[in-house]
């Protein structure tokens, strides 16, 4: 797994949905209720921007047609039959750091 900082130590009393880059991959970075969230910046949906969404009861609502998603697992919400992808938050000294799995390493955790 390949850590990214991808933002500075951010004020966690203010909520916040902001898109960023980690490697190559866009993502949102959720503030909600003081905890930090990372999931995919790409609605599986219809490709929708979740940056511009919003967060209800720890749940990622899509902006286009507000199908819902768990912050914690990715899960969409009944009967939509999908996800989207989370991600690994750590706060360090100077920053927030996103964890993204390379495939070789999701091939290896499949293993064990
Ligand atoms: S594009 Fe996200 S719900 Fe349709």
């Amino acid at each position: 797994m390949t850590w990214y900082k991808v933002d500075s130590l951010s004020d966690i009393s203010i909520p916040f949905i902001k898109k960023v880059k980690a490697g190559s991959k866009s993502i949102c970075l959720v503030n909600f209720e003081a905890k930090l969230y990372a999931v995919s910046a790409k609605c599986p949906h219809a490709g929708a921007d979740m940056s511009e969404g919003l967060c209800v009861r720890k749940l990622i609502v899509c902006p286009y047609h507000r199908y819902t998603y768990d912050l914690e697992t990715g899960k969409g919400g009944e009967g939509q039959n999908d996800f989207i992808e989370t991600y690994p938050v750590e706060i360090k000294e100077d920053g927030v750091y996103v964890g993204v799995a390379s495939i070789w390493d999701k091939l290896k955790n499949g293993f064990k």
